[in-house]
Formats: structure tokens, C-alpha cells, sequence
């Protein structure tokens, strides 16, 4: 298996969109990733193997308090190339772009009942801050956090 981790293209919409819409039940349309690419190309990045395209990530850097931080807006791997390391490579990669534009630590919120993404997210050293009541509507966020030295 060939993975690469690369800079998400437009022509990769098609692709981000099917696994967008089986990954999760409530979506971001695909105009959502354009327009993040859009603002800043360096925030949306895919895996492929073998050429085929199986998951991305989408990072942002923002200004919170004075500093600057990583936050991750976004990721999803195809379900029958899950489990061999393709998110870990994903978050690498995220991580590089966080750290190269000055920040020293990266935050996400994850649905609660989302117990698999807060288990892969403990296990590449994010720790659990707290919690965001409604933040999904339907349901509170897991705010996690890790700190990149
Ligand atoms: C969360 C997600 C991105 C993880 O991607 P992945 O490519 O399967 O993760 P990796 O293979 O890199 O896993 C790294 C580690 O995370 C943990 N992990 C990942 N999936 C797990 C699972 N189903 N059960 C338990 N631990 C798991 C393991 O420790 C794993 O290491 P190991 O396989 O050596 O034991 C993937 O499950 C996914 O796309 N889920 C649906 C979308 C989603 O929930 N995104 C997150 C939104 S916040």
C-alpha cells in the first residue's frame, strides 16, 4: 500500500464529498471544503493509496487570546481503509502545517457519543479539556487538545 499524504486539489472534490456524506450523519455540504480551500489553500490536505483518494483533514490556524492555534475543523477516513493508520498520517501532516505557521499546540471538538475518533484522538497524545454543551445541536462537544512543544 502506497500512502501519500498531499494538498488537496479541486478536482478531489467529488471524492471528499462521498466520504464526507458516509462518514458522518450530519455532513458539511461540499461547498464548505471549497471554501476553506479556497481562503487558505494549505488547510485541506487528502490521503490516497495507490493514487485512490481515502481521507483528508481540514486544519486551521487562528488567533485565540493573543496566540496563535491549530484547529481541527474536520476528518474522515474511508470506512474499509479505517484502522491502518491513514488518520494518524492525516493529523502528522496537519500537525507540520500548524507547527510551520507558528503555533505550538492544535484543538478540536468531537461529538460525545463519538467514541472511536475520541479513542484515535487519545491515542496520538490529544488529552480531554472539557466539554461544549450543544455545540452540535443535537448533542455536546468533547473539547481535546494537545500540546506540540
Ligand atoms: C477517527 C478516524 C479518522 C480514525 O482514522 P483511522 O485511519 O482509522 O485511524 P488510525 O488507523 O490512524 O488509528 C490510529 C490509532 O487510533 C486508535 N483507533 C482508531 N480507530 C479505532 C477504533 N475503531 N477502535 C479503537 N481504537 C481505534 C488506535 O489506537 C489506532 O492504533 P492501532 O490501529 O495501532 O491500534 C476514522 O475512524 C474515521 O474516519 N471515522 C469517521 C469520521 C470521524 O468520526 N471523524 C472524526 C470527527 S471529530
Amino acid at each position: 500500500m502506497e500512502l501519500t499524504i498531499r494538498a488537496f486539489r479541486p478536482s478531489d472534490i467529488r471524492e471528499v464529498c462521498r466520504i464526507e456524506k458516509s462518514s458522518f450523519k450530519d455532513p458539511w455540504p461540499c461547498h464548505a471544503f471549497m471554501h476553506l480551500y479556497l481562503k487558505n489553500p494549505e488547510s485541506v490536505r487528502v490521503a490516497t493509496v495507490n493514487g485512490k483518494l481515502v481521507g483528508y483533514v481540514v486544519v486551521d490556524v487562528e488567533e485565540r487570546d493573543g496566540k496563535k492555534v491549530g484547529h481541527v475543523l474536520n476528518l474522515a477516513v474511508e470506512e474499509g481503509f479505517r484502522r491502518t493508520g491513514i488518520g494518524r498520517a492525516l493529523m502528522e501532516a496537519a500537525a507540520s502545517y500548524v507547527k510551520a505557521s507558528g503555533a505550538s499546540e492544535v484543538w478540536l471538538e468531537v461529538r460525545e457519543s463519538n467514541l472511536v475518533a475520541r479513542k484515535f484522538y487519545r491515542s496520538i497524545g490529544f488529552v480531554e479539556k472539557g466539554k461544549v454543551r450543544g455545540y452540535y445541536g443535537d448533542e455536546d462537544a468533547i473539547v481535546m487538545y494537545k500540546n506540540l512543544g
